[in-house]
């Protein structure tokens, strides 16, 4: 039986406010959740609590809510036609996440990559949220009962999560439809932006090299000088696809070029084949540069105006609030709570 609450189509993601947004970000999440605008109905959420399974210094935390929120509005995110908030701000997610704490197994979050990537070598000492980050994931989609969720591949771990956790409640109480099994979108040319000093690693904002990423902040003139710097191999651009096996470094800068540009890596191909990284790379910087500069110009400008900033995530909150409340009422007369 389908429950009043399911809909067909939404959408729900989230972007972590802990510093710079990279290009890995914009390529990897934002343009695609820009471009499914007006497709879906799309609820966008600066994930606050995913942000203090690490510590952050309180301001830095406050700063970078903002920033991130600006930086998504610049890339294009529409607030009034979509949802945009920071989930401290709906406490229905953290809620929701203590009754998937009951649902998902040790062993299910035992096997998460990113866990064992950030914990590192002392595990023992990792915060206890790091190790049920996954089950918080699970429950910022599933609290509004949303259908799809565009990501970057780095994701698709904890989606395949949450997909579990979703058919093991429906299963536990015997509600076969009650939360839908959400579908992954990972989209595009880029779903993987590696580290333009290291093609065997991704590109992050916690990477320690600046010169290893494009922040969406930075200049011009810092594009152009990572992209010069970016480390190749000697060989000429090969016309075809399968011509970039074993060469991670190329096989980035042509998938970020064809990302850029909107176009399958074939198709880059098709136009930068058999040149040498002396003539492409400036070609790309063009485009990195055409691409980004007018987004951290915007950036900036909506950052000049905090309390305007403070308002939309407000009101979206609100909105959140309004979704999830039902479909949090129907849980807990699930799991048999008593509710007035
Ligand atoms: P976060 O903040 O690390 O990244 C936000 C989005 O950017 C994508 N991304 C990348 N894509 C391609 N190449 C890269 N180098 C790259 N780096 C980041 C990520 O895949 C992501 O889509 N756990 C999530 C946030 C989250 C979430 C959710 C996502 C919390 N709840 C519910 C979807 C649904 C994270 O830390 O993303």
């Amino acid at each position: 039986m389908t429950s009043a609450t399911n809909v067909e189509r939404r959408i729900f993601s989230g972007i972590q406010p802990t510093g710079n947004l990279t290009l890995g970000n914009y390529l990897g999440a934002i343009r695609n959740w820009v471009n499914l605008q007006g497709e879906y109905e799309c609820i966008y959420c600066l994930v606050d609590l995913h942000a203090i399974t690490l510590f952050q210094d309180p301001a830095e935390l406050r700063r970078n809510t903002r920033e991130v929120a600006a930086g998504l509005m610049a890339c294009g995110i529409d607030p009034k036609a979509n949802i945009l908030f920071n989930q401290s701000q709906n406490q229905d997610h953290a809620e929701l996440a203590w009754h998937f704490n009951c649902v998902a197994r040790m062993g299910w979050l035992n096997r998460m990559t990113q866990f064992k990537e950030k914990a590192g070598k002392n595990r023992e000492n990792a915060s206890t949220g790091l190790f049920v980050y996954p089950n918080l994931m699970a429950a910022d989609i599933l609290v509004y009962k949303a259908t799809h969720v565009p990501v970057g591949d780095d994701q698709k771990q904890h989606l395949e999560l949450a997909r579990d956790i979703a058919q093991k409640f429906n299963n536990d109480w015997d509600k076969p439809d009650f939360f839908p099994i959400i579908e992954p979108l990972i989209l595009g040319a880029a779903t993987r932006v590696m580290s333009l000093r290291d093609g065997s690693k991704k590109m992050s904002k916690s990477d320690p090299s600046d010169m290893s990423r494009i922040n969406m902040t930075d200049s011009e003139d810092a594009i152009a000088q990572k992209i010069r710097k970016a480390k190749t191999d000697p060989d000429a651009l090969p016309s075809e696809a399968e011509g970039l096996e074993g060469r991670a470094e190329a096989q980035n800068l042509v998938n970020i070029y064809a990302a850029l540009r909107g176009v399958t890596v074939d198709a880059a191909l098709g136009e930068i084949g058999g040149k040498q990284f002396s003539e492409f790379k400036p070609m790309l910087a063009e485009v990195a540069v055409t691409s980004l500069g007018p987004i951290g110009a915007e950036m900036q400008r909506l950052l000049q105006d905090p309390a305007e900033i403070d308002r939309v995530l407000n009101e979206g909150s609100e909105r959140a609030r309004a979704l999830s409340q039902p479909i949090l009422r129907e849980v807990r007369e699930i799991i048999g709570f008593v509710q007035g």
